[in-house]
């Protein structure tokens, strides 16, 4: 069984099939997987039904796994739980309690791990459970947007450095931390431009957690980091994937961003299991 791809836009995105990532992988298949993540950005894996530990195996092939912080019902192991679902029951969770509240923020244009000193490589969601209609989720590449920016835009560029911040993030839905969680989420600074190691690409690392350019004004910042948003995500550059049964959709959180769509939590059963793989490259300063 070869492993073969199909891609998914013009711009980004690739299926891939011909393995099966519940097993062990050989250094070859693994290798033909991160060539397809660095070239792809995202890659939709169908027909993968993962164990947890079957997900920690594969994604550790990547990298480091990061730890789950407070605020997620995965907290303490290496899961970002994604779910209307109660770990301890099993029931859906009433739409007006704090859980659900605290997943709203997923809605906004991110990646994930920004806000950390250590920012994330990529993730790897594993559908486990979805609903019926609806619980979409939609890419964008920030690596299509670097490429479409002036010459002079990228030198200005080269020198910026983003604040990302987990507090201010949650603050724009109206999600407010306690201090003794606010204190577990300290911001981080990266320089705006990533460069994929492997293969010299440039794209930018910008979403929701990115509150300011450092050494500009507030309102300037906020406006040039809405208006890279906004360019970023124009509706005839996204990629929307709509959850099939065990699919596995592995994304680069350098070089793209993502949102999650709305779906029926009272109604309907949804279970992400999200690993997350830290970059190892340290923040700005
Ligand atoms: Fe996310």
């Amino acid at each position: 069984m070869a492993i073969s791809l199909a891609p998914l836009t013009p711009h980004f995105g690739a299926k891939l099939t011909g393995v099966d990532i519940a097993r062990p992988l050989t250094d070859a298949q693994f290798g033909e997987i991160r060539a397809a993540f660095d070239e792809y950005s995202v890659l939709v894996l169908p027909e993968q039904p993962l164990t947890d530990e079957q997900q920690i195996v594969f994604s550790e092939r990547f990298g480091i796994l990061e730890g789950t912080r407070a605020l997620n019902p995965g907290s303490g192991t290496p899961f970002a739980r994604q779910s209307n679902l109660d770990i301890r029951t099993g029931e859906t969770i009433p739409a007006d309690d704090r859980r659900m509240f605290y997943q709203k923020a997923n809605m906004l244009w991110h990646s994930d791990s920004t806000f950390k000193a250590v920012p994330s490589l990529c993730s790897v969601l594993s559908a486990r459970e979805i609903p019926p209609a609806g619980g979409a989720t939609e890419f964008a590449s920030t690596r299509v947007l670097y490429d479409s920016l002036s010459e002079e835009e990228k030198a200005e560029f080269a020198t910026l450095v983003i604040e990302h911040d987990f507090v201010y993030s949650r603050g724009t839905v109206g999600f407010t931390l306690s201090d003794d969680e606010a204190a577990k989420f300290p911001a981080a600074r990266h320089d705006i431009v990533r460069t994929n190691k492997n293969n010299g690409r440039h794209s930018l690392m910008i979403g929701a957690h990115a509150k300011t350019v450092v050494g500009w004004t507030e309102r300037a910042g906020r406006q040039f980091l809405e208006d890279l948003l906004s360019r970023a995500t124009q509706p005839n550059l996204i990629y929307r994937h709509e959850w099939r049964d065990n699919d596995v959709v592995i994304w680069d959180n350098q070089a793209v961003l993502h949102r999650a769509t709305p779906y029926d939590t009272m109604n309907h059963r949804r279970l992400m299991q999200r690993t997350t793989i830290s970059s190892g490259v340290p923040a700005a300063e």
